[in-house]
């Protein structure tokens, strides 16, 4: 790692990414991208459900026996990423000893989340995990489920109280959004900033000026 732990990262530090079968592929593939962009290197792993759901949402085919995962990044990119199966148990993000510097789930479903708070580690995403949380590394969980039930609810719970960062996929509003793209960096950004990651992916939020809301379409006659 180029850079100390509380610090900001650096280019060159590791990553581990897994995507999991929560809708959203969206969110992961475009935090990979941005890591990559920014010189880092990823370790990358998905479920099979997450093929499923790129499939459905990304419209990518993959032979989920030998999933092509760097085929979704633009060569250049490819350089640093490393791609493991998801039974690869002796690839980098099962050991405590690679160093990385965080472990992100995104997006990150119901069943992964379960069985990451209670230890199952029975594959790659879920040992990575579960590594970061032994090592006391920053482990981001990026849930997509609605509405959440009361084991959701007592997952996320024990996962935020053993140190893990819950940080669901829930874009704000404020900045006015006018295209998926920047609903996506929203969230995107959110997770950056956890990472310490500089960014221009989002508008800073300012005190707004003094002056009277804009109108809206209500002002204009329209009735609700
Ligand atoms: C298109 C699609 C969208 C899905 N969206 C979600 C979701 O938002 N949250 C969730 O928990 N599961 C969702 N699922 C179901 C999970 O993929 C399913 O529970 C799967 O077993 C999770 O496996 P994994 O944790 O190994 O990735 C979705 C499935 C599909 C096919």
């Amino acid at each position: 790692m180029n850079t100390e732990r509380s610090g900001r990262a650096a280019p060159g530090d590791r990553f581990a990414v897994g995507f999991t079968g929560g809708s959203g592929i969206a969110y992961g593939l475009r935090l990979v991208e941005v890591l990559l962009q920014e010189g880092h290197e990823v370790h990358l792993c998905a479920t099979h459900a997450a093929g499923r759901v790129l499939v459905h949402e990304a419209g990518f085919q993959l032979d989920l026996q030998r999933p092509d995962l760097a085929g979704l990044f633009a060569a250049p990119l490819r350089q640093r990423l490393f791609v493991h199966a998801l039974d690869a148990v002796e690839a980098t993000p099962a050991s405590g000893s690679a160093g990385l510097r965080a472990t992100i789930l995104c997006p990150c479903s119901m069943g992964t989340l379960a069985r990451v708070a209670h230890g199952f580690s029975s594959n790659l995403v879920e040992r990575a995990a579960d590594v970061a949380l032994k090592e006391g590394r920053p482990l981001l969980i990026v849930p997509r489920e609605t509405p959440l039930s009361v084991l959701h609810l007592q997952n996320m719970l024990a996962l935020a109280q053993m140190g893990a960062i819950v940080l669901p996929a829930m874009p704000g509003f404020y900045h006015r959004p006018t295209t998926v793209q920047e609903l996506v960096d929203f969230v995107v950004g959110k997770i950056l900033d956890r990472l310490r990651i500089e960014h221009t992916l989002t508008r800073r939020w300012q005190t707004p000026p003094k002056s009277p809301p804009p109108t809206s379409p209500y002002d204009e006659g329209e009735t609700p």
